[in-house]
């Protein structure tokens, strides 16, 4: 029963959208409504408040930080299994794409994908985080940065995390990354996609 529990509360997390919550919070209009129409950090961005783009990022890194290591602090408590822990980390990722609260209409996951990395192996995390800020740094592009660090981080997952259900999870997650960026990838290929900050 608690699997079930620990796999349900992680979705109602992930169901947090903070680029919703904290533009309204500011006062500022609905992320779907500007932009790229995605809530997440980077379309927040583009209204031009730094302050709510950071707040953005650290609530949506924060919460998927959280279901996985609530998970796993309990496990022995909860008497959860690793594969549950490894549910838990994809169903954060599905909450914030389809999320209850805001009518199923979600981000791309990047952020929160983070914050999961770094509750199951923190050497990962740092490692892909580090690739999206040379590659932000370099290209100047949101997505592009964040493909790469996709791309990349299920070979790091398999060289420091301690569970393969864990490895697998972190494949999961990245291929509904992935499909959540095929308007950004499209714009890729034609020289279409904006650089940070600029407006959509
Ligand atoms: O993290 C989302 C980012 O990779 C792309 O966002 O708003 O440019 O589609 P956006």
């Amino acid at each position: 029963m608690a699997n079930y529990f620990a796999i349900i509360g992680a979705y109602l997390l992930g169901s947090l959208s903070f680029a919703v919550i904290v533009s309204h919070c500011m006062g500022m209009p609905d992320p779907h409504s500007y932009g790229s129409g995605n809530p997440g950090a980077t379309n927040v961005l583009r209204s031009g408040r730094k302050s709510a783009a950071a707040l953005t990022l650290l609530g949506d890194a924060l919460k998927g930080w959280l279901a996985v290591w609530l998970a796993e602090h309990y496990q022995a408590t909860w008497q959860l299994d690793n594969n549950t822990i490894a549910i838990a980390a994809v169903a954060v990722l599905i909450g914030h794409m389809w999320p209850v609260f805001f009518k199923f209409k979600g981000g791309k996951g990047v952020a929160t994908a983070l914050g999961v990395l770094l509750a199951l192996s923190w050497p990962t995390a740092l490692i892909c985080a580090a690739v999206w800020l040379i590659m932000a740094f370099g290209f100047k592009v949101s997505s592009l940065a964040a493909l790469i660090a996709t791309l990349i981080s299920p070979f790091i997952a398999w060289w420091f995390m301690p569970q393969t259900s864990w490895v697998f999870a972190v494949i999961v997650i990245d291929l509904l990354v992935l499909c959540r960026h095929k308007s950004n990838i499209k714009n890729l290929f034609s020289g279409r996609e904006g650089k940070i900050g600029e407006s959509k």
